[in-house]
Order: structure tokens, then C-alpha cells, then sequence
């Protein structure tokens, strides 16, 4: 063996984590001169020595498994909890990595990890990233590896609901994860004949929705499936969201600190409690329409289990992709999908990059076409 890569997994569990490294895996290990070491929970197990070998016996059997066999954390390098305080651990982290040898450091995660890897191999180390998550929002890649499965699992589930609102004459209204991005409301919607998809992209107008519904009444429908995605938001809503970030840049831009704590803690009421918004619109939906109305927030029950097929062969593409970098002497990376191959986009043009539904965008097209109410 000559050569050295640790693996990790960071930030929320996506499926298709453990197909990854078992690429990973086994691709190093077929060539015969590159061994393996996971770490565990994220960069805290890095920062923490705690590792796991990653032999053939370890890499059997976890292919179709959800979630990660490493473990994973959302702790970051720069800010991460020690002893009750936040402190930068990147130090210590950097002198793990020298500590193992290591030749290269994959870091498989969202947005998030794509962020705190770059400044690890801002301080030296060989680093390259995966995209994985469930919302699909990494930037500069044209997936990431989960969503699909999370599409799959919220689509499975929106079909039983459409039998159950059938039988009571009842609006329901199911939310979907997916951050601040629409692509998982907008997929299992389009996958599911849901009546209205609300997405982050386009902020709603209640009214809208409420007509959408009674149209489907006078045609003689009685109920009527509405997805939404957990980021979505009235016009008020966001009108008021948009404004409340503007002022924390302002306050933060003129130093004014009680100013900048007021505007951060009204945000995190929005982002901590998305699912108010979802309470609130069923309600409207109640009054405006008459129909009852129930909500079913689909959690973190879309991010467990089993990947897809196709997340299986994607997430096994970017793995054995990445040691061929590896092997090539690439890294400061992140292995995107292009098409049906990879491209190693590099860290700093990836980073801040969020891929949302864009306006124009063909499913959004066809849901249009197809009678769909998208609350604008
Ligand atoms: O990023 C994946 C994701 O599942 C988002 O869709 C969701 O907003 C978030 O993670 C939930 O995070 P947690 O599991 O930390 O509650």
C-alpha cells in the first residue's frame, strides 16, 4: 500500500451514504496500492481520532443500506461544541489528518460540508468532496446522490393519501423537506397528480390555492392533495422573511449588535418552525373552501431506508469516480454528475452555489400544463 484516504460522512444522512463509501472502498482496494480509513460522525470523529478500518469484510453487505455506517454529525471545523462552548477545532483537525498519512480526505455531504471542506483544503489538506442530500440544492453538480429515494418515499406516500382525502372529501395538505429548495415538493408532486405544489421558488398567495380547490369543487372533486414544501412561504410571509434577512446584513454591516440578535432570533422563528406556516395554510385552506383539512409532515421518514436503484449506481459512480482523481492527483474538488459522466468542479467555484428550481425550469413547465395550481 502507498497510499492513504480517510473517508467521512457530515451533515444530515442521505441514502445512497453507504453505497458511496463502499465504492470508495473497493475501488481503492482493487488497485491494490491505497488503503481506507472512515471517520466516524463527521469532521468530529476527525477531530476526535475516532476511526473505523474499512476492509473488505466492512465494505460486504452495505451497499443497500440507508443512512451511514460512519455515522454523521452537522458539527462544523471552525464552530464546533466543546466542553459547552463553540471552538475552532480546525488545528486539531488538520493534525489528525497528518497524524494518519493521509493522502486525500473525501468529505461526503451537503451544502454544508462542501463549505467547511474548503476551508480545510484552504489550510493545506487534499481534500475532495461528494454531493449527497435529499433536497438537492448542491450547487454545480446536476444531483446529488438521496434525492431520488427521498422523491421515490415522498411520491409512495402522497399516493396513499390521495385514497384516504378521496374517501373523507378532504384537502390535505402534506409537507415535504427539501430546505429551502423546491426540488423534492416539485418531484413528488409532479410523480404523485398532487392538485397544488407550493415550493420555496415562488411564494404563494393562499387565495390562489383556496381558488384552485374550489375549482376542482365545482367540477365535482371533493378533495384535492396539496404538497408543500417545508420552505415555502406566503407572499406576506416571505415579503416579511426577505426583510427580516435584509436587516440582519444591514445591522450586521454597521456593527449594531442588539440589532443583528433581534433579526437573527425573528429568523430562526422562521426557519426553526417551518411547519407553522403548513398549520396555517390548512387552516386558511379550511376557512376559504369549507372542506376540512388535514396536514401530514412526511419528516425525516424520507431520508431513511433503503436507496433507489438509481441512487445506488449514482452514488457508486462518483465514488469509484473519485479514487480515479485520487489516483490522478486531483484534488480541492468536488465530484460532480455531469450527464452520464463526473466533472472535478473545483471547491471554491461550489462553495456559497445553492441549486434551486429555476423559474423557468421544464418540470415546473409541465406541471403547469398539466393543471397544477403552484400558488401564483
Ligand atoms: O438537508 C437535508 C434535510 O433533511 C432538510 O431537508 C431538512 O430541512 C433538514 O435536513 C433537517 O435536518 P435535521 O435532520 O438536522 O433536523
Amino acid at each position: 500500500m502507498n497510499k492513504h484516504i480517510g473517508i467521512l460522512t457530515a451533515g444530515g444522512d442521505s441514502p445512497g451514504l453507504n453505497a458511496a463509501i463502499r465504492a470508495i472502498g473497493k475501488t481503492a482496494l482493487g488497485t491494490g496500492r491505497i488503503d481506507i480509513l472512515g471517520f466516524r460522525d463527521g469532521f468530529r470523529g476527525l477531530m476526535e481520532n475516532r476511526t473505523m478500518r474499512l476492509d473488505r469484510e466492512g465494505l460486504s453487505s452495505i451497499l443497500t443500506l440507508g443512512g451511514t455506517i460512519l455515522g454523521t454529525s452537522r458539527d462544523k471545523p471552525h464552530r464546533m461544541p466543546v466542553g459547552g462552548e463553540l471552538m475552532d477545532m480546525t488545528k486539531v483537525i488538520c493534525d489528525n489528518y497528518h497524524r494518519h498519512n493521509l493522502d486525500a480526505l473525501v468529505c461526503i455531504g451537503g451544502g454544508g460540508t462542501q463549505k467547511n471542506a474548503y476551508q480545510l483544503a484552504q489550510r493545506g489538506l487534499n481534500i475532495l468532496t461528494l454531493p449527497k442530500t435529499i433536497d438537492n440544492d448542491v450547487g454545480m453538480t446536476d444531483l446529488t446522490f438521496g434525492f431520488h429515494t427521498a422523491m421515490e418515499i415522498a411520491t409512495q406516500a402522497i399516493d396513499r393519501l390521495h385514497s384516504t382525502a378521496h374517501s373523507h372529501h378532504r384537502i390535505i395538505v402534506v409537507e415535504v423537506m427539501g430546505h429551502n429548495a423546491g426540488w423534492l415538493a416539485l418531484g413528488a408532486g409532479l410523480a404523485s397528480g398532487a392538485d397544488v405544489i407550493l415550493i420555496p421558488e415562488i411564494p404563494y398567495d393562499p387565495v390562489k390555492v383556496a381558488q384552485a380547490i374550489r375549482q376542482r369543487q365545482q367540477r365535482g372533486t371533493n378533495f384535492s392533495i396539496v404538497v408543500v414544501a417545508e420552505g415555502a412561504l406566503s407572499v406576506e410571509d416571505s415579503k416579511k422573511y426577505v426583510s427580516l434577512k435584509k436587516k440582519k446584513t444591514k445591522a450586521r454591516e454597521e456593527k449594531d449588535a442588539k440589532a443583528e440578535k433581534k433579526a437573527t432570533e425573528a429568523l430562526q422563528d422562521f426557519d426553526l418552525f417551518r411547519s407553522n406556516h403548513t398549520l396555517k395554510l390548512s387552516r386558511q385552506l379550511e376557512e376559504m373552501t369549507g372542506l376540512e383539512s388535514r396536514i401530514t409532515i412526511l419528516g425525516h421518514l424520507q431520508r431513511g431506508g433503503t436507496p433507489t436503484a438509481a441512487d445506488r449506481v449514482l452514488a457508486t459512480r462518483l465514488g469509484s469516480a473519485c479514487v480515479d482523481y485520487i489516483e490522478q492527483g486531483v484534488q480541492g474538488v468536488m465530484i460532480a454528475v455531469r450527464g452520464e459522466g463526473t466533472e472535478a468542479v473545483p471547491l471554491a467555484e461550489v462553495v456559497g452555489k445553492r441549486s434551486t428550481v429555476p423559474l423557468d425550469h421544464s418540470w415546473l413547465k409541465s406541471a403547469r400544463n398539466v393543471g397544477t395550481c403552484l400558488g401564483d
